[in-house]
């Protein structure tokens, strides 16, 4: 997507300079900085550290990730080892060990002195199927929204409620909750969006209302606990979000806060889709909420605050007393049964594994 006049994608490979490049999105949406990503420990911070986060983004950093340590060291120790290291960066997105898996076999049987190329190549397929992927999300999304707009009066905006940042910043591009937006802007159907700030880590208020603001598209940023209130006044038509790791049943993990969300549009018959590219979908998973890991993060995100300070720079305040601890589940489980449906590459699903076997007859459940 654009930032300014320019297009941006959150990752890509910098063919004149020979490196990997991202968006350091710790610093959004004050400053917009650009690191290159060298080595293996680097690309292993910048997934556990969030200077890249989402889980789409998640699996095309940890596919440069393989790429780049090819080149320094493609034999099978080496391979395992990266596979091993950023496996163990964040542990709930299924996105980054379906990448790792996908760069692993993608390798396996080529020889070493060719594995450096045989993998830069998968690195950037794996990025630009995203991208194809998320546009796919968008038009069958826009279907959806089209639907809606159809039953208000004449000029009226969609109201779509978000939460986290499912956007283009959280995959290679066009992002997965925001692309049916995007398209809906695009095919000049009115939107209003709803962005949950999103705490810990506000990624609402730092990264979707940046991406908003950027394009164009109206939006209000609300706190967490406003959805309900909205939704119980009319003011909600429709709540899209994107998922970290959804079950073969079609239980959805996403950002901590989305199962109150669910919750609320069940009982105010709001309906709630959640979108997703394939390589989410954790087809080894039945019961989402028994079987998927939650990462616990630091404390600290919840006692302390980062923002813009009065003098202009970037920092951290602290909200709660030196000795209270904070408590920081990140992600929850939304079960299938809150779940309007399910919004893939592939087309628009019921969440159930009949929904989802329908779309990917080739997956074999369990
Ligand atoms: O902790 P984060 O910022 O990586 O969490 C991101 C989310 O929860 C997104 O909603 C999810 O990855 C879907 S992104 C298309």
């Amino acid at each position: 997507m654009k930032v300014g006049t320019e297009h941006y994608r959150s990752i890509w490979y910098d063919d004149a300079k020979q490196v990997v490049k991202i968006i350091d999105q710790r610093w959004l949406p004050h400053e917009f900085r650009v690191v290159d990503l060298k080595t293996r420990d680097e690309f292993a911070a910048a997934i556990r550290d969030m200077w890249v986060r989402g889980a789409p983004l998640i699996g095309a950093t940890a596919a440069f990730a393989v790429s780049e340590e090819m080149k320094r060291d493609p034999s099978d120790k080496s391979l395992n080892e990266t596979w091993e290291v950023l496996d163990a960066t964040r542990p709930t997105a299924i996105n980054l060990r379906w990448a790792l898996d996908e760069m692993r076999e993608t390798l396996r049987e080529v020889p070493l002195k060719e594995r450096a190329e045989a993998a830069h190549k998968r690195a950037l397929e794996i990025s630009d199927e995203d991208v194809e992927c998320n546009r796919q999300i968008g038009l069958h999304g826009l279907e959806i929204i089209k639907k809606i707009a159809a039953t208000k009066k004449p000029g009226e905006s969609v109201n779509i409620l978000t939460h986290c940042n499912a956007g283009w910043l959280a995959t290679v591009d066009w992002g997965t909750a925001t692309s049916p937006m995007y398209h809906a802007v695009e095919a000049g159907v009115p939107v209003h969006i709803w962005v949950d700030e999103t705490r810990p880590r506000n990624q609402g208020a730092q990264l979707t209302s940046w991406e908003m603001d950027s394009h164009g598209v109206p939006h209000h940023l609300i706190v967490d606990n406003a959805g309900g209130h909205l939704m119980q006044n009319g003011d909600v038509d429709i709540v899209i979000v994107g998922t970290d790791r959804t079950s073969a049943h079609g239980d959805v993990c996403n950002k901590i806060g989305t199962y109150l969300k669910a919750l609320a549009a069940y009982d105010n018959n709001v309906p709630f889709y959640v979108a997703l590219p394939s390589p989410t979908i954790d087809w080894t998973i039945n019961d989402g909420v028994l079987e998927i890991p939650i990462e616990e993060r630091h404390g600290d995100e919840v006692t302390k605050v980062w923002g813009k300070l009065d003098d202009g720079s970037i920092g951290q305040v602290q909200i709660s007393p030196d000795g209270t601890p904070g408590g920081n589940p990140a992600f929850d489980v939304t079960p299938a049964r809150l779940v309007t449906g399910l919004i893939t590459e592939r087309g628009v699903c019921e969440a159930s594994a009949e929904g989802l076997a329908a779309l990917f007859p080739e997956r074999v459940l369990n």
